[in-house]
């Protein structure tokens, strides 16, 4: 299983402070039964370049690696990109992608989206270099309409979920309606630490399994896998 949406790398953004704490939350992940880990920090185009986020990301990603033995979930370098208008035109757009797919992580504005907005989106994903997969839609999905959503899944926009969102036992009614209808194609636990926002995973996987059965979560399990395995062990 996948953990799709994590702040793991070490002192590269606000998740994990150090290397020991992102080996603590690698093995939490471990235990709950994740194998492959996407690392998005936090990118915004305001701050800083490509290139410098890049090197950054790289540094932090060799000081990680060389110190996780094999048993621990493989990593793949990402980005969680803030989106701003314009954003289809970034200079290195390409390199934001997760490593090896055509998977572009976007976070987008709390709010409703305006029109132009939804047209950057559907642009992104018909350019045919990426796929959009729009973060934590937990938080946004319900300023829109329901065209606006229909018409982003149509244009091949993904969507993915904190686990949060389905471990919540209120909002879990709100994830399996959305679940039921496929609304979303990947969980990320989003986590930034192992105190208030520690990896908490493989219950959101356990809760939909239940939920929705064995075969639906292994389906889901499939297409995320699907979208990742060009650069996966297995
Ligand atoms: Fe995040």
């Amino acid at each position: 299983m996948t953990d799709f949406h994590t702040h793991i790398l070490p002192a590269i953004d606000d998740g994990s402070k150090s290397v020991a704490e992102s080996i603590e939350m690698l093995t939490a992940l471990s235990e709950q039964g994740i194998s492959r880990v996407v690392a998005t920090p936090h990118f915004y185009a305001n701050d800083e370049s490509v290139e410098a986020f890049l090197n950054r990301r790289q540094n932090a990603f060799d000081a990680l690696v060389k110190e996780i033995p094999d048993s621990l979930p493989a990593i793949l370098p990402g980005a969680e990109i803030r989106y701003y208008d314009g954003l289809s035109r970034l200079d290195g757009l390409d390199s934001l992608r997760i490593q090896g797919t055509r998977l572009l992580l976007i976070e987008m504005p709390e709010c409703k989206w305006s029109e132009s907005t939804i047209r950057e989106i559907t642009d992104i994903a018909s350019s045919g270099r990426y796929i959009p997969v729009l973060a934590h839609i937990e938080r946004s999905v319900f300023c829109q309409s329901e065209t606006t959503f229909c018409r982003l899944l149509a244009n091949g926009v993904l969507m993915q979920v904190n686990a949060e969102f389905i471990n919540g036992s209120f909002s879990r009614f709100r994830a399996f309606r959305l679940a039921k209808k496929s609304r979303f194609h990947f969980i990320g636990s989003d986590c930034h630490n192992m105190q208030n926002r520690a990896p908490d995973i493989g219950k959101a996987y356990k809760i939909l399994e239940k939920k929705l059965g064995k075969a639906y979560t292994a389906d889901f399990i499939e297409f995320a896998n699907n979208h990742l395995k060009i650069n996966l062990k297995g």
